[in-house]
């Protein structure tokens, strides 16, 4: 529902610096593509955060909660309702001791994921590294359950604060949550069963390690990113999910001979084809475009379907 006059005055009246109006998520997406949010908000404090979440929905206007933008796809046509980022709420991370050689670490929703990598690497703490080169925000990593081959966050979770379905703030614990390949919901006892719940921080349980040791490996894997992935241009990271361990999407899309391929100024990488990378002034529906003649050649040659990773949203 788009948002009407009253909650825009209402958010006025009490966010002015927080709120702006038919704001272009070009500006706030790693691929720079995508139409303009009706409302978008960026509270500095997090009871802000909650008290707009709270009213939106009290009269049905849709929010949506993005971490860093960066797995995500926005349509020309935009997002109807009420846009939040997490990303200027002030935010720490904190380290705790627990068990013999084990340390908890909290963050806050908006920090960027690459600065936990640094922050477990700088205190010689061990289990973050699969996750270094990742873009993005700690809710967003947690929400899309992010990862590469060597891990994902469901294996260093411990626990996230969640909103509520009625508006809490609440702490749930790691087992009580639902993770799956790319996807994380909270398998909720209440009659409305699972959702995907609004992440405001996530503690993480990693293991004392060597400093150096750690920055090494994280300094290789950043190499290996910076070799097979087109890191210097826009994109959202890869595009499908990999079907399975041994038919990775990149490596499918290259067998179907579209590595280079172009529809305006969206490409098929010449480095990785599972990703998709805007050369200039790409648009929404180029990228759509070139995702389903990839999705289309790759089921065509393989009998493969594949799945988007990238979150597509707009009306
Ligand atoms: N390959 C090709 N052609 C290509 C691309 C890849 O033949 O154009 C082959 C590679 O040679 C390799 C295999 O496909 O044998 C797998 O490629 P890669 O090692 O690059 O890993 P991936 O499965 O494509 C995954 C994650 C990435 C993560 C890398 C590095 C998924 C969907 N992708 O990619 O994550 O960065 O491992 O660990 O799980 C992301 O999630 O956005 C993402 C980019």
């Amino acid at each position: 529902m788009t948002p009407g006059s009253d909650i825009k005055n209402w958010l006025l009246s009490n966010f002015a610096d927080d709120v702006k109006f038919n704001e272009p998520m070009s500006r706030h997406t790693s691929f720079r593509v995508g139409g303009p949010a009706d409302v978008f908000v960026n509270p500095k404090l997090r009871e802000d955060a909650i008290t707009i979440i709270n009213q939106a929905k009290k009269i049905n206007v849709p929010v949506l909660v993005i971490g860093g933008g960066t797995n995500l796809l926005v349509k020309d046509t935009g997002i109807r309702g009420i846009v939040m980022v997490l990303s200027d709420l002030s935010g720490t991370i904190e380290a705790t001791p627990c068990e013999l050689n084990k340390v908890i670490v909290k963050a806050d929703a908006g920090i960027k994921t690459h600065a936990l990598c640094k922050f477990a690497m700088d205190n010689g703490l061990k289990g973050m590294n699969f996750a270094i080169g990742i873009p993005g925000t700690i809710g967003g990593s947690i929400s899309m359950n992010a990862g590469t081959g060597l891990g994902a966050m469901e294996g260093v979770v411990r626990s996230v604060d969640i909103l509520s379905e009625t508006g809490q703030l609440i702490t749930v614990n790691k087992d009580e949550l639902n993770f799956s390949y790319r996807n994380m919901s909270w398998a909720d006892t209440n009659p409305t069963g699972s959702f995907k719940p609004i992440i405001f921080s996530g503690t993480f349980c990693l293991q004392k390690g060597n400093r150096e040791s750690v920055k090494k490996e994280a300094d290789e894997l950043m190499k290996s990113r910076n070799i097979n992935q087109p890191v210097s241009l826009p994109n959202a990271g890869c595009i499908f999910k990999n079907p399975a361990p041994e038919n990775p999407a990149g490596k499918l899309i290259d067998l179907a001979g579209l590595k280079g391929k172009k529809i305006g100024d969206a490409q098929i990488s010449e480095k990785h084809a599972n990703f998709i990378v805007n050369t200039g002034n790409a648009s929404a529906s180029d990228i759509i475009e070139l995702l389903e003649l990839a999705r289309k050649k790759v089921a065509g040659k393989f009998n493969i379907k594949l799945e988007t990773e990238v979150q597509i949203v707009g009306s």
